[in-house]
């Protein structure tokens, strides 16, 4: 573990066989220095063990960079399960990710990802109280998170178009979307009702019929649609969609998504900037869910404050897009410079604290 490319001296990984319910999976801290670890929880059918592993080690740092940069009091977890998981199996092996994630003490706050739905999250919650994204109560502060993600995102591809095209709304903008669930699903109402033009494309060919319906989408190929000719490309699927090979081959002006890692290398961020192609940082734009998640959690909070603070994401990025471009760097480095600082300052206050007791 010490050795892996992806470990970023994460705090704790727990790693679970549960031969009664079939599951495993791998819970990840990164970093407490915050606050309690907090991210979802991904259900994925992945090539080998090792590919979880690896996207544990990875989503969960994301979510220490994405908390710190959203200014909340929470430190970076994630957990995948393995899957397939057969409908039979599912309320027992909930409950079991349930007790390993209480296990760990409120270390780690679980919530919903990518193939995890509150039905899920209501299940664990019967096992552990370290659990949010359950469904919202009076005040609308609560359930699933990706609307609020999704609000996230569009916010911020109006930032991005503000900065980049110069233009003041959505109107006419041509965007499109890779991934339809519950963030681009959401992302494509999102855009529609302010009058974007929608470019869809899904490995679920139910998801895709809907948008078209919907929002009378145009359909692509699931293998052209980043390269499309867009004003904006929206990656809302799975991380890595930015090769290198992607990042010399889009068309499109800006790059404004919602799914975690979105660029698979370092160096496809530098091609996008000496392209003059405006990249969002992921665990910027997408901190709309995390956002929701910690009103839920942490509770005090009405709907409006939530919504206000998902709504900043739009002139914090505002002001990434310039220091980028005053200092000559890429917006993904910008980022990544200012969350290691703050979790760097977290980290010693921490320190200094516990020396003190
Ligand atoms: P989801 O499971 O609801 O939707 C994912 C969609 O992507 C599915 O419709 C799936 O068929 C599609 N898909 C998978 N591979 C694809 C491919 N190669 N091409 C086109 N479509 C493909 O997941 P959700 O919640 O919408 O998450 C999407 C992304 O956003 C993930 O990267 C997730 O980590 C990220 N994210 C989600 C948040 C949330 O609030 N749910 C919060 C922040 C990030």
């Amino acid at each position: 573990m010490f050795d892996h490319p992806d470990f970023d001296h994460h705090e704790k990984i727990l790693e679970v066989d549960d031969p009664d319910t079939g599951l495993k999976a791998i819970i990840a801290i990164h970093s407490t220095a915050m606050g309690p670890a907090a991210g979802g929880c991904r259900l994925w059918t992945y090539d080998s063990f090792g590919d979880a592993r690896r996207d544990a080690l990875r989503l969960s740092r994301g979510m220490s960079y994405k908390n710190a940069m959203a200014d909340l009091p929470l430190g970076g977890g994630k957990a995948v399960i393995l899957g397939p998981v057969h409908s039979e199996d599912r309320t027992a092996l909930f409950r079991a990710f349930g007790r390993a994630v209480d296990s760990l003490g409120g270390h780690y706050i679980t919530a919903e990802d990518v193939g995890v739905g509150v039905a899920d999250m209501q299940i664990v919650a019967t096992q552990t109280r370290f659990v949010s994204g359950l469904a919202s109560g009076a005040g609308g502060v609560g359930g699933d998170p990706s609307p609020f993600t999704a609000r996230g995102v569009r916010v911020g591809i109006e930032a991005a178009v503000r900065t980049r095209l110069g233009r003041e709304n959505l109107t006419g903008v041509r965007v499109a979307v890779q991934g339809l669930g519950g963030v681009g699903g959401h992302l494509c109402q999102e855009l529609h009702e302010r009058g974007a033009r929608l470019i869809v494309a899904d490995i679920n060919p139910d998801r895709v019929a809907l948008m078209q319906s919907r929002y009378q989408a145009d359909i692509a190929a699931v293998d052209t649609i980043l390269c499309q000719d867009a004003d904006v490309i929206a990656p809302c699927a799975l991380g890595g969609a930015i090769s290198e090979n992607v990042a010399a081959r889009l068309k499109a002006p800006i790059v404004a998504g919602g799914a975690n890692n979105q660029l698979l290398t370092s160096k496809a961020g530098e091609i996008l900037a000496d392209r003059d192609i405006l990249y969002a940082p992921d665990y910027v734009i997408n901190g709309g869910g995390i956002i929701m998640v910690s009103g839920e959690y942490l509770g005090g909070q009405t709907l409006d404050g939530v919504l206000a603070q998902v709504d900043a994401i739009g002139p914090r990025l505002e002001g990434i897009f310039a220091a980028a471009k005053r200092d000559g760097r890429t917006t993904q480095d910008v980022v990544d410079v200012m969350a290691r600082a703050k979790l760097t300052a977290a980290r010693q206050i921490k320190i200094q604290k516990a020396e003190l007791v």
